[in-house]
């Protein structure tokens, strides 16, 4: 669909061209759009695609409540509904609008869809992180053709 090093590049050069507020409302919104009946932690997480485009996602609590799906897991579902494509930023939110930290789960499946370059919201006092120093050393895609024995 597109060349990834490229687009991703020029999208992320530059701080200045993450619609932030945009992704945030987004991801506040979704936060409306949560099923959290056990924790009563909405989450809503809003990305930014190398295209331009928006996707959503909220979390989705179970009563076997190690099956909960995160916000982000449901953002990469759309994503992947959407026709897939290439995160550069995202913006997760709990209930209260704030940022709330991608659990260690969800900075491995966003990995696979932006990689390490992608830029994580951290609010309006601080820089946005590179998801490389949320997860460094991370294991992806690339390792699986390197690491395989056919
Ligand atoms: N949660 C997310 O949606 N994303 C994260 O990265 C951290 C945690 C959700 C899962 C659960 O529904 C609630 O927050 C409390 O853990």
């Amino acid at each position: 669909m597109f060349t990834q090093g490229e687009v991703y590049c020029l999208a992320v050069s530059s701080l200045n061209e993450i619609p932030w507020d945009v992704l945030r409302a987004h991801a506040r919104n979704a936060t409306t759009k949560s099923y959290a009946p056990y924790s009563h932690v909405t989450v809503g997480a809003a990305g930014y695609t190398s295209d331009g485009r928006i996707v959503e996602g909220s979390n989705v609590e179970n009563a076997s409540y190690g099956l909960t799906l995160c916000a982000e897991c449901s953002l990469v579902s759309d994503l992947t509904r959407q026709g897939g494509g290439h995160l550069v930023a995202v913006a997760i939110v709990a209930g209260d609008g704030q940022p709330i930290a991608p659990c260690g789960r969800c900075r491995q499946l966003l990995f696979e869809h932006g990689g390490g370059e992608m830029l994580v919201d951290a609010g309006d006092d601080a820089p946005a992180h590179r998801l490389r120093e949320l997860l460094p050393g991370a294991f992806g895609p690339n390792d699986l053709g390197a690491r395989s024995n056919q």
